[in-house]
């Protein structure tokens, strides 16, 4: 392939991944399979290393080419992002509308839609290239997130159509709830807290330093307002649907009302309809659509006198408190869960809720006895929200947290700085027990699909596995014919589960099967607090076998990109406990995986115990390529220069403010072909 030739085809290549991610990701109209898509930027990414000097700004493969930052920059908005008012009854939206009405002289036309509950964004397009996208922050200057903005596949890195120069759009960046639930059981298998919610998930994901974690997080995002639309349009229904043909997300859900009757309806309509949506909205928005009129309505020092939110109100009953019940999760964490007399709301019976943990029953100051108020809002799980005084029995006395495990009678402890309590006994206490074995079996773990579905819970229960070593002990005879009845209730039928033949050779199979999983993924399913699993993969890299991990103090762990004092103190912990190497030995002798399987001859290790700080764009290299030189090469990356970076790796446009810090810390700045010189000896 000539160069010419080269040039055309990663051009081409571009173009038609655009357009296919325009039809997943924006219209929801795959145009081809996931495999084609794939292959299709696999050839792109090999021409763009082959020929650097052709990769677009707005090339697919630049979607996690961000490099992590440390602190994002504030930037000043150029229109202040103001906040809507709100309100919460449709009196208070009649006022409005007769505001609106008094102001402009006539009645008006309004556009209803959806008030998406996550971040605000304001996104900004330069000669249709997508060059900055910045939080809300205090509504006058806001954190630069491009990088991490640039990840989420319903955001287009250039426009399509007549787009102008210059265009400035806001929306809101949402977690769909499927992706938050995914998220938070991934978190609570490595023992990271929780988020509350998906709003709460999005916003920490943005503000995460690392653009290829943010990419893992399935992100949307809702388009919502132009701030300074083109002259020729007049109308914000308008200067959605151009953005629309522009390529950008905006929503179907929009809709012109000419009346209050109409709006009721719209209000009415995504009340009931919201739990159908993938993602959560809390409320509906109303703007004028004229935008000389909006222009006249002007804005107030906070909002702006042409729209107002109305949010939707959360359902709430009240219900006796029967009892609480404490539940141990799979990292030992205790959830005190309320057991309600049952009540209907919003359309199901409720009969538990979360109390979440002591400092949430203390503060609520609910007591056995009491009538409570449960409500449902824009998420699915029903909470307290608080206590009706006048209906609490004498005598009722405040919430004792228990001091025991429920399940093992171990005392329990509970972390300075951490809201829950936790049962230590973490290798024989059963749900910890059988937690910890079903993420060993995981599909991103050992993968032994075959012991899913409860069928661990059966091996536990008959006595045969209470640690993950013992899952290889287990032979064909031992576990024909074992089963599990799970008794009829609520309108389920009586289960069984049994070991027939052939459940009982797939089982054995699986786990011979999962000798061959890489270390990497040994290292993640042994489900080490803190853990997961890039965490794993970065430690397999660096000690390349469990006894020199095991080997390694506080300080040679920390010196590990990205592991800090947590993961660092957590490996020592865990490694510290006998019953965990003797775990490991047998594991070995099985034939699991300790070490990772040389698949190319090592590099000499030329660059033993140099950092290094690579930024800008190379001639010869990409700049992950360089990276992985870098490690093969037995060098470490780290994303941000101080007095402990041994070299300043610079390609062309590094940045003026890593250039003055290098030079302020004395750290030599080499060149590609510096490097290149280095790494040859
Ligand atoms: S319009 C000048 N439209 O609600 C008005 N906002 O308190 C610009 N929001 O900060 C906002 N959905 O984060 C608008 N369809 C929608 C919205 C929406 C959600 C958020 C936005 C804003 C907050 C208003």
């Amino acid at each position: 392939m000539t160069k010419a030739e080269a040039k055309i085809r990663i051009d081409k290549l571009c173009d038609e991944l655009q357009e296919h991610n325009y039809r997943y990701y924006v219209l929801a109209q795959p145009s081809v399979s996931d495999f084609e898509f794939d292959q299709k930027l696999k050839e792109l990414e090999q021409l763009e290393a082959a020929y650097p000097e052709f990769v677009r700004p707005d090339s697919p493969t630049r979607r996690v080419g961000g490099e992590p930052t440390k602190d994002f920059p504030s930037v000043k908005h150029k229109y202040p992002m103001l906040s809507l008012s709100n309100s919460y009854s449709l009196d208070e939206i009649r006022e409005f509308d007769a505001r609106v009405r008094k102001a402009v002289g006539q009645s008006a036309e309004y556009v209803c839609e959806l008030k998406y509950d996550g971040l605000a964004i304001s996104l900004t397009y330069t000669y249709g290239l997508l060059t900055q996208a910045v939080t809300r922050g205090d509504g006058v200057q806001g954190d630069d997130v491009t990088n991490n903005v640039k990840t989420i596949r319903s955001i287009p890195l250039r426009l399509r159509g007549d787009y102008p120069p210059e265009l400035e759009i806001r929306g809101e960046i949402v977690m769909p709830r499927a992706e938050f639930e995914r998220l938070n059981s991934e978190r609570e298998e490595i023992g990271d807290n929780p988020f509350a919610n998906p709003r709460n998930a999005a916003a920490g994901s943005l503000k995460m330093q690392d653009p290829k974690e943010v990419a893992k997080r399935k992100l949307d995002a809702y388009l919502y307002y132009i701030p300074n639309p083109p002259e020729n349009v007049k109308t914000h229904y308008d200067a959605l649907k151009k953005a629309k043909s522009w390529g950008l997300k905006v929503s179907d859900n929009i809709a012109i009302c000419r009346n209050m009757a109409q709006i009721t309806e719209y209000i009415n309509d995504w009340n009931k309809g919201r739990r159908h949506l993938p993602y959560d909205i809390d409320g509906i928005v109303i703007k004028v659509n004229d935008l000389a009129l909006q222009q006249q309505l002007g804005y107030t020092a906070k909002n702006p006198r042409w729209a107002i939110a109305y949010k939707f109100k959360a359902e709430r009953v009240e219900t006796l408190l029967e009892s609480i019940d404490y539940q141990v999760g799979r990292t030992g964490a205790i959830t005190p869960v309320a057991n309600l007399k049952p009540v209907l709301l919003a359309g199901t019976t409720v009969k538990r809720a979360s109390l979440h943990n002591a400092d949430i029953i203390a503060q609520l100051d609910v007591r056995i006895g009491d009538t409570v108020y449960v409500e449902k809002g824009g998420e699915i799980i029903p909470k307290i929200v608080s206590v009706n005084l006048d209906k609490r029995p004498a005598g009722a006395q405040p919430v004792k947290f228990i001091g025991h495990c429920p399940e093992c009678n171990t005392p329990l402890i509970r972390k300075e700085g951490e809201a829950a309590h936790y049962c230590p006994n973490e290798d024989s206490c059963p749900p910890q027990i059988k937690g910890k074995l079903e993420h060993f079996i995981s599909r991103k773990a050992m993968n032994i699909d075959s012991l899913g579905e409860g069928k661990i819970e059966i091996l536990y229960d008959h006595g045969l596995v209470k640690n993950v070593a013992d899952l290889y002990d287990l032979t064909y005879t031992m576990i024909l014919g074992l089963e599990k009845v799970i008794p009829a209730g609520e309108g389920k039928k009586e289960k069984r589960i049994s070991f027939r033949e052939k459940t009982a050779e797939n089982i054995i199979k699986g786990i011979e099967q999962s000798k061959q999983v890489p270390f990497p993924r040994v290292l993640y399913a042994l489900g080490i607090r803190y853990v997961g699993e890039t965490v794993a993969k970065k430690l397999a890299a660096h000690f390349k076998a469990i006894d020199r991990l095991m080997a390694a103090s506080f300080e040679e762990l920390i010196q590990v990109d990205e592991i800090g004092d947590k993961i660092a103190e957590s490996v020592i912990l865990f490694f510290q406990k006998p019953v965990h190497r003797e775990m490991v030995e047998r594991l070995r002798t099985h034939g699991v995986q300790m070490e990772l399987t040389e698949t190319q001859p090592s590099e000499p290790q030329l660059l033993q115990g140099k950092s290094f700080v690579v930024s800008g764009v190379f001639e010869h290299h990409s700049r992950d390529e360089i990276k992985k030189l870098i490690e093969r090469f037995g060098g470490k990356n780290v994303s941000s220069i101080s007095s402990k970076t041994d070299y300043v790796l610079a390609g062309a446009n590094m940045g003026p403010a890593k250039k003055a810090k290098a030079e302020k810390l004395d750290i030599p700045i080499i060149s590609e072909e510096e490097f290149e010189k280095m790494i040859k000896g």
